[in-house]
């Protein structure tokens, strides 16, 4: 490795006083560090650092997740968890010591960035808020072994790193199927492993409401349970299989809450309208046009049965499972579907048709445009903000609506350049129920979306890059949708490594990234998923290096 010598001036000595004996350089590519997502920069110095049984990590009492993470991170290197002291706490001289420094001159980088430099004589994190110290205790763990119990040295770095996009998000149906709160801690750790930073929890569907209403039990009581589907459903959708059900209480999710809060998760809920309703409409009488008493779905696709649009019953109802939703929320957005939404009823329904007249509507296209502004005026009173499908761009976007873009980036180009935030989540990269390969794998499910077709993605369209629009576009966001998805282990196995692929999509930038060398940094991933116990699936010939999609 070429090594120069970097001149240190008084201010960096000052900045950075445990690392005054490195002589640093840029790392080539090749030898860059086993980190993924790539950091933004990274300098190799001279030296390793050999972690002592004594060590200590010092940390401002907010750093909190960070250090107790790096405490059980050290345990499995030493003997017992390394011991935590409070900032300002001299490094005595026969420990090794972790460093953990809030400092708000980094702010300008943004909370979720860090600077990380590890010499001969210890380790300093360093970041504005919580979160870069959280992150760059994330990217401590991956640069030691994932097997507890091998003694631990680290090569001398200092690493600069933030990220590209603040939304870098995986989607959970758990309403297809249901998965306990558990395996939404599993799959939140995964995430905050590789610095992601949102879970969408797509909670209603037709097949299934999963979270508890104080206001309407019957949602759980009913709506969460479905029969085993029938051979007459085979008639029109594909059957959704056995019976099935399950749901979280309150107190469920205030627990996945907690949780995410300590990995910097925000969790953002779907309650799912004015379509993909039949669950709700099975539970709560008075919900749809036709006022028919269904049956939660055993049969996927889309259903045309929706709310009636016309009825202010529906509004109370919404309006009722919202306003509990935004209190157990903490984050600002809550996503309220806007797909696949059938008018067939609509234009049938003389409420519906009163409505359009009443509103000075056109067409039915705008009476869903006007349902969704009224949803999004309601969740502002609360203090909320709406994220939807983008078929919400068809009918008019609500002022303030972020836009998740699905069929393909169309929509979300439009709605960046009428000044929407945009998430980009397309069928072509983003679709992680998609089969991985086109041979050999569990499930024949769309067409192949490949490891290397998800690297590939680039979140900013040409027609929006440089352009101010290209700012709208904030983050990416792989999607588990779970109809053919049944257990934990599947869904380990659809996710990983695909969302490794995207949270460097999601993190790093354009210019660090390079499929080669993520290959090779998953090599080294790989084994810290063995030693979290997730299931993923490994990248065969067809995934190498030369793949292009
Ligand atoms: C979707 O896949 N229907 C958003
Ligand atoms: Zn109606």
């Amino acid at each position: 490795m070429k090594l120069t010598m970097t001149i240190f001036t008084a201010a960096a000595l000052a900045l950075s006083a445990l690392s005054t004996a490195c002589r640093c350089a840029p790392a080539e590519r090749g030898a860059a560090l086993r980190v993924i997502p790539a950091p933004a920069s990274i300098e190799r110095c001279e030296g390793e650092f050999t972690i002592s049984p004594s060590a200590v990590i010092i940390a401002p009492e907010e750093a909190g997740a960070a250090s107790l993470r790096l405490s059980s991170l050290l345990s499995k290197t030493e003997e017992g968890p390394a011991s935590v002291a409070p900032a300002g706490t001299p490094c005595p001289s026969d420990s090794s010591c972790f460093v953990l420094e809030l400092d708000p001159s980094l702010a300008q980088a943004g909370p979720e960035s860090y600077e990380l430099s590890v010499s001969p004589e210890g380790v300093e994190l360093r970041a504005p808020a919580p979160a870069g110290l959280f992150y760059a205790a994330q990217t401590l763990r991956q640069m030691m072994p994932a097997e507890p119990g091998l003694a631990a040295s680290l090569p001398c770095v200092k690493i600069s790193d933030a990220p590209r996009f603040r939304w870098r998000g995986l989607m959970l149906d758990v309403s297809r199927h249901f998965f306990p709160k558990e395996f939404v801690f599993r799959m939140m750790e995964t995430m905050a492993a590789l610095k992601m930073n949102t879970l969408h929890i797509h909670l209603t569907d037709d097949q299934g409401w999963r979270l508890e209403i104080d206001a309407f039990p019957a949602l759980t009581k009913t709506g969460a349970w479905r029969g085993a589907s029938s051979p007459a459903d085979e008639l029109s959708m594909s059957p959704s299989g056995p019976a099935h059900g399950g749901f979280y209480t309150k107190q469920d999710m205030r627990e996945i809450l907690r949780r995410a809060a300590e990995l910097h998760i925000t969790v953002v809920p779907e309650i799912e309208m004015p379509g993909h309703a039949v669950a709700a409409i099975a539970s709560v009488p008075g919900l749809s046009c036709k006022g028919e008493r269904l049956k939660v779905s055993t049969r996927w696709g889309v259903h045309k049965d929706v709310y009636c649009a016309g009825s202010e019953r529906v509004f109370e109802f919404l309006e009722i499972v919202l306003g509990e939703v935004a209190e157990l929320f903490p984050g600002e957005i809550i996503h309220v579907g806007g797909d696949e939404v059938p008018k067939h009823n609509w234009r049938q329904c003389p409420k519906c048709q009163e409505r359009i007249r009443a509103e000075g509507l056109a067409n039915e296209e705008e009476l869903q445009g006007w349902f969704m502004k009224r949803i999004e005026n309601f969740l502002e009173s609360r203090g909320k903000r709406i994220i939807g499908w983008d078929e919400i761009v068809e009918g008019g976007l609500p002022p303030r609506a972020a836009v998740m873009s699905w069929r393909g980036m169309e929509g979300g180009i439009t709605a960046a350049l009428e000044g929407h935030d945009v998430v980009m989540s397309p069928t072509s990269h983003c679709y992680f129920d998609y089969m991985q390969a086109e041979n050999g794998e569990p499930r024949r499910v769309g067409r192949p979306i490949e490891l290397a077709k998800v690297y590939g993605f680039e979140p900013v369209p040409p027609a929006l890059a440089g352009t101010p629009a290209a700012e709208r576009i904030i983050g990416a966001q792989g999607n588990i949708w779970t109809e053919y998805i049944d257990s934990e282990e599947l869904a380990e196995y659809m996710t990983w490594p695909r969302g490794a692929a995207l949270a460097e999509v999601a993190w790093s930038t354009k210019e660090t990234k390079d499929y080669a060398g993520f290959l090779a940094r998953l090599e080294s991933l790989l084994p810290h998923f063995d030693a979290m116990r997730v299931n993923y699936r490994r990248p065969g010939p067809e995934d190498g290096a030369n793949a292009r999609f």
